[in-house]
This record gives structure tokens, sequence and C-alpha cells, in this order.
């Protein structure tokens, strides 16, 4: 089992529909996906779930309140995203999530979240882990990126996004300071409009920057569609809401590409 990061301390960049996209498109792979919901908003636990769950969430769970697998909610069942797709468990966002942070700052420990993902990999109960990170640079952020084996960044071709590129940088080499070693960063475009020429430009700046995937970091752009709001609005992932439709067809070409690169493992995509 791997675990991707989804994260960037600017928020509106994509994270949660990278997040739920991938984690669907890997389900309609075949893989068993566990979908981790680190920020309190909780918007991949209400796109999954509809609502937030009572009962035991992901912040007692952090806390060593409580299993982990006491507090995974079913998302999708196996079937559900076509035939021969995986199941889609979650680990859903609580508002508990907010003070925990804070404990995190205080005791300083950046492992709540490697040890969680620890504990899932040795049940081999799934074949891909995501974590849909907070807008910020917090505890919470930080503990993903150390407990991850890959950071996916989705970036939005804007200025300031490219400034919150520096510091997402900062960041990761910051917890690279205290534990020694970090997963690989990996920028994806989103939201992608080539009707702007600014968008070719900032594709141009990134791509320079960081160069292509595998041998760089820059993963393929996603598309603008509007298929990312409508599909949130119903609940649904856009593998489901629009299968066919261009934003699915990104997503899925991301999540090849990362597995045919060896940076994930999944069911090859003849066995979907
Ligand atoms: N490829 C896309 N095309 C058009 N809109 C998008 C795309 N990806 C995300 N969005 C929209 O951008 C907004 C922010 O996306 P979201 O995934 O919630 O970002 P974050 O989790 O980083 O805050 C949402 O309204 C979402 O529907
Ligand atoms: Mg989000």
């Amino acid at each position: 089992m791997k675990t991707i990061a989804f994260t960037n301390q600017k928020g509106g960049v994509g994270k949660t529909t990278s997040a739920v996209t991938v984690a669907a498109a890997a389900a309609e792979r075949g893989a068993d996906v566990l979908v981790v919901d680190l920020d309190a908003q909780g918007s991949s636990t209400e796109l999954f779930l509809g609502r937030a769950p009572e009962g035991l969430g992901l912040s007692d769970v952090l806390a060593g309140g409580g299993r982990w697998a006491d507090a995974v909610v079913t998302g999708r069942e196996p079937g559900a995203i076509g035939e021969g797709s995986g199941r889609i468990d979650v680990l859903p966002a609580t508002e508990g999530l907010t003070l925990f942070e804070e404990s995190l700052a205080e005791s300083g420990d950046l492992w709540a979240v490697g040890k969680l993902v620890a504990s899932v990999r040795k049940s081999d109960r799934y074949g891909l882990c995501v974590v849909d990170c907070p807008p910020a640079i917090g505890r919470l952020s930080l503990n993903a990126v150390a407990g991850a084996d890959l950071i996916v960044a989705p970036v939005t071709l804007s200025s300031l996004s490219m400034r919150g590129i520096v510091r997402l940088r900062q960041m990761v080499d910051a917890v690279e300071g205290a534990l020694g070693e970090v997963p690989r960063v990996l920028y994806l475009p989103c939201a992608v409009d080539a009707r702007y020429s600014e968008t070719a430009e900032f594709l141009d700046v990134l791509h320079q920057a960081f160069g292509y995937y595998p041998e760089g970091d820059v993963l393929p752009a996603v598309r603008t569609s509007s298929a990312a709001s409508r599909s949130y609005a119903r609940a649904l992932t856009a593998v489901e809401y629009r299968p066919d439709g261009r934003l699915a067809d990104d997503y899925r070409a991301v999540l090849d590409t990362l597995s045919e690169h060896g940076s994930l493992a999944l069911p090859s995509p003849a066995a979907a």
C-alpha cells in the first residue's frame, strides 16, 4: 500500500478534488482505497458519506483514543464504481481535528499520521491510501508529509499559487530537517484552461523549474471542467458523475502515469 498526501497550504487549488477523484479512479481500477480526511472542513468526508458521521472520528484515532478500524466508514461498496471496482473507505474528519492540531503543536509530534498509516499498511486491507490535507502549513500537514510515501501538490496556474510552491518546499525542507528524509514531491497542475496564454506561460515556468514526471516532478495537467463542481454538488466523484468526461480521464491519466513509473502499485489497467 502506498500513501499519497495531497497538500498545498493554499485553499481552493484542487486538493480535495484530486484526492477524491484519484481515489475513485484507483477503485475503478480494482484497488481498495482508504481516504483519510485531515481537513476539519470535512469536504471529502461529505462527498463520500453525505454528511459527517457521528461516533469515532479521525481525531480520536490520531489522539490514541480508538482503533482506526473502528472509525472506518464505508464510502463506496465494492462494485459501486463499475464492475470489479474496489471499495472506498473513509476515516472521517471531525471537528476535534482542530484541537488535536493544537496538541500536536505542543508536543511537536510529527509521526501521528505516520503511525496510523503504518498500522493501516500492516492490515493489508488497502492498495492505496489518500490523505486530503487542510489548507495550511500546520502540524497536521507536516504530519501528513512525514507519513506519506508521495506528496502531490495540486497547483493552479496563478502567481499566488506559484509563490505557494516556494512555501510548500520550505515546509517539506523543515520536515526533512527534523526527520532526515522526506517523500518525493510531485506537482499537479489543476483546472488548467488552455484558452488563456498565461496558462501556457505558467506551465512553462513550472516545467522549467521542476521538469516533466517521471524524470522531473510535474505530473500531466488536469484540465478545467464544470464536472468538478457539478459532481461535488451531487456527492459524487467525477469518475462516477461523468465517467467519460475529461476530468475523470485526466485523473485516470495521472493515476496510470504514477502506476506505470512505479510511484504507485495498482492492479494493471487491463485487470479493471
Ligand atoms: N479541474 C477543475 N476544473 C474546474 N474546477 C475545479 C477543478 N478542480 C477543482 N475545481 C474547483 O475548485 C474549487 C476548489 O477545489 P477543491 O478541490 O475543493 O480545492 P481545495 O481542497 O484545495 O480547497 C472547487 O469549487 C472545485 O470544484
Ligand atoms: Mg479541500
